[in-house]
């Protein structure tokens, strides 16, 4: 599955994952808001989507930016909001398209990232996006857990939806941390039966690669952040391995980077 993640996200991606949605980010940044001052900050979010962060980063007043691979997406996003016109540019998160020290804060929001199936490309989106920071510069880091994963994973789920109804199978590869996910889209109305036999209207894959608490922070501290803090919900519950649906990391920009002084 080359670079799946190249055709993944387009027209449907706001049909198949209606639930996150403007509420969410609203809430989310809202937490944000309770550790890091938002007002007149430049904030990048890196793999923005339609940009629902950015709208909600916006009326808390921040200076929001963008960055997303997907065309269709970044043409979908509502620029009514706030949102400076020339704040959005296409671009992939290994080398984001900005000057070192650009932003006050960088978000990775929503399980962007663990898609290249290298460690050493997931670390470039880490390195990336501490060499966009300003010095002492906030990343903030929204992925699923991989312990409350391996619990929950449900291998087969049906969903009918106002638009299609979709069939989606996850399966972890051997590696015990990565998930292969194929979504089978069928017009709305398609018969149960018909869901085995029919040829989909379209078919979409996803290979994602998870972690636990201590990869990501090794991962975040290798590459030059202090973690100031781990939580397991956008409701900012503490980290519990085993009960937390997600894995949101709060770092800082340290000012020495793998014994390097900067
Ligand atoms: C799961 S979606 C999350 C979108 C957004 N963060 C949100 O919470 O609504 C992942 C996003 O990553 C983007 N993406 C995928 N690969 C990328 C890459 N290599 N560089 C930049 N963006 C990428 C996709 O286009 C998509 O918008």
């Amino acid at each position: 599955m080359p670079e799946w993640y190249r055709e993944s996200f387009d027209e449907l991606y706001s049909d198949l994952y209606s639930h996150r949605d403007d509420e969410e980010s609203v809430r989310v940044v809202e937490l944000l808001g309770r550790f890091v001052r938002l007002p007149g900050s430049a904030v990048l979010d890196v793999c923005c989507g339609e940009g629902r962060y950015l709208k909600a980063l916006s009326r808390a007043g921040a200076k929001a930016h963008g960055l997303d691979l997907s065309e269709t997406l970044l043409k979908r996003r509502d620029g009514t909001v706030g949102v400076f016109p020339d704040a959005c540019v296409r671009g992939d998160m290994r080398s984001l398209p900005f000057r070192d020290g650009t932003f006050d804060m960088c978000i990775n929001m929503f399980t962007s990232m663990g898609y290249f199936g290298k460690n050493e490309d997931e670390l470039g989106v880490l390195r990336e996006m501490r060499r966009v920071l300003k010095p002492r510069g906030y990343c903030f880091v929204d992925h699923g857990n991989l312990a409350w994963l391996k619990r929950h994973l449900e291998p087969h789920t049906v969903r009918r939806r106002p638009r299609f109804t979709t069939v989606e199978t996850r399966a972890f590869l051997n590696d015990g941390r990565t998930v292969e996910k194929s979504v089978r889209v069928y017009p709305a109305h398609v018969p149960a039966r018909g869901l085995s036999v029919l040829e989909p209207l379209r078919t979409y894959r996803e290979r994602v690669r998870f972690f636990t608490r201590s990869e990501l922070g090794d991962c975040m501290a290798r590459v030059g952040f202090d973690v100031l803090r781990v939580m397991g919900d956008y409701a900012g519950s503490a980290f519990d391995e085993c009960l937390s649906p997600r894995l949101i990391v709060l770092a800082r920009r340290r000012r020495v980077a793998a014994g390097r002084l900067e």
